[in-house]
């Protein structure tokens, strides 16, 4: 779809989002975070148009961000787009009432959630990883997981860096409270392995208790290979 035009409303959202997050992620964000945001760059006082994130986003990682007007995308449409290496952003903000925690994903969520990674090459090789292995799939089960392995690893992981945890996920960086319960140690954090997270139902409409954490982005690479490689072999690829 063509890109739109946001309310003044909307962009009050955003900066005020934007300036309750800087300093949580400039103290708790994983190092990766925070190289891809310095350099994305987004505007602190206004919601960023597509222009302006293809053109620090393509020419880094060739990812293409894409907006959608679709408020839950399919989960077999939106691995399709990733597999072309387009990332879907939703045209939906958070109410203001709904400032420190929205239950659905939203544009701030998308995108400062996101993009500042899809700078990082290494980090778009991870997400790289998961639309093959979705689409060679053969039963509901094996995409179930791959569903919760993304979720509990790249939308709600954990880092260790140096023996400290640092937020990872990007559903952390763009939720206020949960955010500062993740960083401040106020839930069971567990490692990320196979084993522990199938089987682990994702919890979708209230904030976690139980979180992953992972070592390393290669770490993380290597760990999910273990499930997504059998996949990609029986089929062939
Ligand atoms: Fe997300």
């Amino acid at each position: 779809m063509e890109d739109i035009d946001f309310s003044p409303v909307q962009h009050k959202t955003w900066a005020e989002l934007y300036r309750r997050q800087l300093p949580k992620i400039r103290k708790h964000a994983c190092a990766e975070y925070v190289e891809g945001f310095d350099l994305l760059q987004l505007p602190a006082d206004e919601i960023p148009n597509l222009d302006l994130l293809n053109s620090r986003i393509t020419p880094a990682t060739e990812w293409t961000i894409v907006r959608t007007d679709t408020r839950y995308t399919d989960s077999d449409e939106w691995y399709r787009y990733f597999d072309r290496k387009e990332f879907l952003i939703t045209n939906y903000m958070r109410s203001w009432e709904e400032l420190d925690w929205t239950p659905e994903p939203d544009m701030f969520h998308d995108i400062f959630g996101h993009l500042p990674f899809f700078m990082l090459p290494e980090y778009a090789e991870l997400q790289e990883m998961f639309a093959p292995a979705y689409l060679a799939s053969e039963t509901q089960e094996e995409k179930e997981n791959i569903k919760r392995l993304a979720w509990y690893s790249t939308e709600f992981g954990m880092k260790r860096e140096d023996g400290e945890l640092k937020v990872f996920g990007t559903g952390l960086m763009s939720g206020g409270d949960e955010f500062t319960r993740a960083a401040e140690g106020k839930m069971s954090y567990h490692d990320f392995s196979i084993e522990n997270v199938v089987g682990h139902d994702k919890v979708m409409y209230e904030q976690h208790n139980d979180l992953y954490v992972i070592e390393s982005v290669d770490a993380l690479k290597a760990e999910l290979a273990r499930y997504f490689d059998p996949i990609l072999e029986r089929a062939g690829r």
